[in-house]
């Protein structure tokens, strides 16, 4: 039986137009986090399953982990986010460390979901974050990251949004305010979190199952009511949690004053899934009704090092995958046309005795760092054009049996059109042109 050709359910082959695409995402990742001083590190792909049970939540354990026992009996998984890798390996040298450790990466990650659009089971993952940050600061800078990012991708205010909260106020609000206990607040957790994704008479029947109080479940719909930041603000300081209030409102001010304000809404039903998040969490939505998924998800973990018996350590990151990023760049036409390659120069001969001297030029060329393909093989004139367009390149050499006896080349500007003969050994005035 014949093999399937088809790469694993979930994943991708990613060809060279593709691989273009990637690479072309990845640098402005990598040029976005470099411009805050964030340095790049890397982890294993496959850590302990113990790691995640730890904080990343029932979902992500139960339903999403790729685990296996290896031959020396550990239960390890492949990895399905970053955050606890970072955690881990930032508790090794937080000691010695002068803080804050600003800290990037984009790994591959694996999760076993139902491949939809914007849901893959193999997704690269940018991870942007930042230990030991004073007050806010760390959670300021992160979404500046965010919005600095997709502003570098070409996009504005008008192509998506970050929808925000603070664990914090959540914490206040279904355990100081609604009295619930620490069960009742987990499973309020999650309902907030599926809140949009289903329909009321399903809320409620979920909400009535916790057990709660009549005047607890006001509160809590009363809750799921705020729309803004104003209104968060007033309904802590109206129900007596003026502190909460007042630190939320700081927080706010200080997004004003770093300009990123505009790109901000106040969401209750941003919780996030995943357990270790403790103050400030988000996500980045796109605005266009074709691509309502989340593009960036991320927040603050006051205490994912203690898991490793550390003292505690402020943490605040992002994480934002290349599927979403990707489709939110095309339904923007934000992403560059890479369908050809970019190359330099196409070095070609018209006879077969001008292989030797195509091959040097084409290796001096490259020593000057030009992107330099040769022919391979002696090219009919009318067959040089197509081949110099397939492969990108913004000049072509030709060599033909009257080049050749004189040890010339033409070198022809394939924007411009225009065509000069020039002595094969006069390197300086080849590359004059090129490099023009
Ligand atoms: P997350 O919300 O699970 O957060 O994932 C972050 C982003 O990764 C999502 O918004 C989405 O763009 C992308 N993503 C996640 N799962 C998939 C998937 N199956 N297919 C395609 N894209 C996906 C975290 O993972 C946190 N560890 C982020 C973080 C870093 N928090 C603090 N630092």
């Amino acid at each position: 039986m014949a093999l399937n050709k088809q790469p694993y359910r979930g994943t991708r082959d990613f060809f060279p137009k593709d691989k273009r695409v990637r690479d072309y995402l990845f640098s402005v990742m990598t040029k976005t986090a470099e411009s805050f001083g964030y340095e790049s590190y890397d982890g294993p792909l496959l850590e302990e399953v113990e790691l995640y049970k730890a904080k990343s939540g029932e979902e992500l354990i139960n339903e999403q982990i790729y685990s296996f026992t290896d031959r020396g009996e550990r239960f390890v998984a492949i990895r399905p986010e970053m955050t606890p890798t970072v955690a881990r390996m930032v508790s090794q040298i937080h000691r010695e460390s002068s803080k804050p450790l600003r800290w990037f990466s984009i790994p591959n990650l694996m999760r076993y979901e139902k491949p939809q659009r914007g849901r893959v089971r193999e997704h690269w993952q940018f991870n942007c974050d930042v230990f030991g940050a004073p007050g806010r600061l760390g959670e300021m800078e992160i979404l500046q990251i965010a919005v600095e990012l997709f502003q570098n991708y070409g996009a504005n205010c008008s192509h998506f949004e970050i929808l925000l909260n603070d664990r914090a106020i959540v914490d206040t609000v279904f355990k100081l305010m609604m009295k619930a206990t620490e069960e009742q607040t987990y499973r309020l957790y999650k309902i907030v979190d599926k809140a949009k994704k289903i329909t009321k008479e399903a809320l409620e029947k979920m909400v009535g199952e916790v057990g709660l109080s009549k005047d607890s479940e006001n509160i809590f719909y009363s809750y799921l009511q705020l729309n803004s930041f104003a209104d968060v603000v007033s309904f802590l300081t109206t129900n007596g949690h003026g502190g909460i209030s007042e630190a939320f409102n700081n927080f706010i001010t200080l997004t004003e004053k770093a300009h990123i304000n505009e790109y901000l809404k106040y969401d209750p039903t941003i919780v996030r899934g995943l357990d270790y998040y403790t103050g400030i969490v988000f996500e980045i939505f796109d605005k266009h009704p074709d691509n309502r998924r989340a593009l960036c998800g991320g927040g603050a973990f006051a205490n994912l090092l203690q898991i490793f018996n550390e003292e505690p350590l402020a943490g605040v990151g992002l994480g934002l995958g290349d599927v979403t990023l990707r489709d939110f760049l095309e339904v923007h036409n934000l992403l560059p046309n890479f369908d050809i390659p970019k190359n330099d120069v196409l070095i070609t001969f018209q006879e077969d005795d001008g292989l030797v001297a195509a091959l040097i030029l084409a290796q001096s060329m490259r020593k000057n760092n030009l992107k330099i393909v040769t022919s391979l093989e002696a090219l009919k004139f009318k067959k040089v054009f197509p081949i110099a367009e397939k492969k990108g390149v913004r000049f072509v050499t030709l060599m033909g049996s009257e080049e050749l006896a004189k040890n010339q080349i033409q070198l022809k500007n394939l924007n411009t059109k225009e065509q000069h003969t020039l002595d094969l050994n006069d390197l300086e005035a080849i590359l004059k042109i090129i490099k023009a």
